[in-house]
C-alpha cells in the first residue's frame, strides 16, 4: 500500500521540524466512516444530475427533491462515526504551535473527533438557513420532521446550510484558510480530488509559497504534481502510521 516506508518517514521528518501546519481535507477523509465521496465509483454524483440537487437553481425548481437528497445524506451521516484519520487530525491541534484544519466536508466528523476551530469552506449539512430572513440554526434531527423544514423565526422555508455550485464560499473561512496556506511550512492534503475551486486553490497557494505538500490519497489528485511527498493509501491507515512515527521520535 505505501511504497517504501521512506515516503512515510519523509513526511514524518518534515512534520517533525514544522511549527506551522495546515491540514486540508475532502470527502476521502470520511470514506472509512461510511460516508460516500462525490466522484469516482459509488460517489454521490455518480449517475445523479448535480445541477438538480446542488445548485440554487435546482433548489428553486424543486425544493422537496433537494431536501429529500439532503435528508437521506443526513440520515446516513447520523450513523457515521469519526475514523482514525479524523482522530489524528484532531490530536495534531495540540502537537503543532500553529495548526489550521480546513475542510470541504459538511459532515461535522472533524468536530465529532474533537477538532476545534475547523475552517468549513462548504458549510455544514447540520445547518439550516431561512430563505427569507436568513436565520441559521443547527438541527441534528435525522430524518427531519418536515420537508421542507420551516424557519423557527418567520416560518418561511429553510435551505441546507451548505455551499452549492455557483455560490460563494463563506468569506471569513476562505480568507483565513488562504492566509494559513500562504504562511504554512507543511500542507497535508487528505482525501480530495482537488478539482473544485476556490478550495483546491489552497494547494497552489501553499506550494507557491514554498510549503512542503504532502498528499494522502489512494489515487493521485488533480494537484498531485504539486506534492513533495505522496502517501498512496487510505487516510485512516496512513495518518495513524504517520502519527506513530511522529510520536515515537518526540517521546
Ligand atoms: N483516504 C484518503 N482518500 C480517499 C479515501 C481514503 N480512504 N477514499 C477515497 N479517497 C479520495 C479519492 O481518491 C478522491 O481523490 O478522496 C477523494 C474524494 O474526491 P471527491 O469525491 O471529488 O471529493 P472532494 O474532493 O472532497 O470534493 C470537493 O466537491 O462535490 C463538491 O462540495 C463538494 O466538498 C465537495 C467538493
Amino acid at each position: 500500500m505505501v511504497g517504501k516506508m521512506s515516503e512515510l518517514e519523509r513526511a514524518a521528518e518534515r512534520l517533525r521540524r514544522a511549527r506551522r501546519v495546515v491540514a486540508f481535507t475532502g470527502a476521502g477523509v470520511s470514506a472509512e466512516s461510511g460516508v460516500p465521496t462525490f466522484r469516482g465509483a459509488g460517489g454521490l454524483w455518480e449517475g445523479r444530475p448535480v445541477e438538480e440537487v446542488a445548485t440554487p437553481q435546482g433548489f428553486a425548481a424543486d425544493p422537496v427533491r433537494v431536501w429529500r437528497f439532503y435528508d437521506e445524506r443526513r440520515c446516513n451521516l447520523a450513523r457515521c462515526r469519526p475514523n482514525p484519520a479524523h482522530e489524528v487530525l484532531a490530536r495534531w491541534q495540540d502537537r503543532f504551535p500553529a495548526y489550521t484544519l480546513v475542510t470541504q466536508n459538511v459532515d461535522g466528523l472533524h468536530e465529532d473527533a474533537g477538532a476545534r476551530a475547523v475552517l468549513h469552506l462548504h458549510g455544514s449539512i447540520w445547518a439550516l438557513r431561512c430563505t427569507a430572513c436568513g436565520r441559521e440554526r443547527v438541527e441534528r434531527a435525522a430524518p427531519l420532521p418536515e420537508l421542507p423544514p420551516r424557519c423557527t423565526g418567520c416560518g418561511e422555508m429553510e435551505r441546507p446550510g451548505v455551499v452549492w455550485f455557483g455560490e460563494y464560499l463563506p468569506e471569513e473561512a476562505l480568507r483565513a484558510a488562504s492566509r494559513a496556506a500562504a504562511a504554512t511550512e507543511v500542507l497535508i492534503v487528505v482525501g480530495t480530488s482537488a478539482v473544485v475551486y476556490p478550495a483546491a486553490g489552497l494547494v497552489q497557494t501553499a506550494a507557491a509559497a514554498g510549503a512542503v505538500v504532502i498528499e494522502v490519497n489512494p489515487e493521485a489528485s488533480a494537484l498531485a504534481h504539486l506534492a513533495d511527498v505522496e502517501l498512496r493509501g487510505p487516510a485512516g491507515v496512513l495518518l495513524p502510521q504517520l502519527d506513530t512515527l511522529l510520536t515515537a521520535v518526540s517521546a
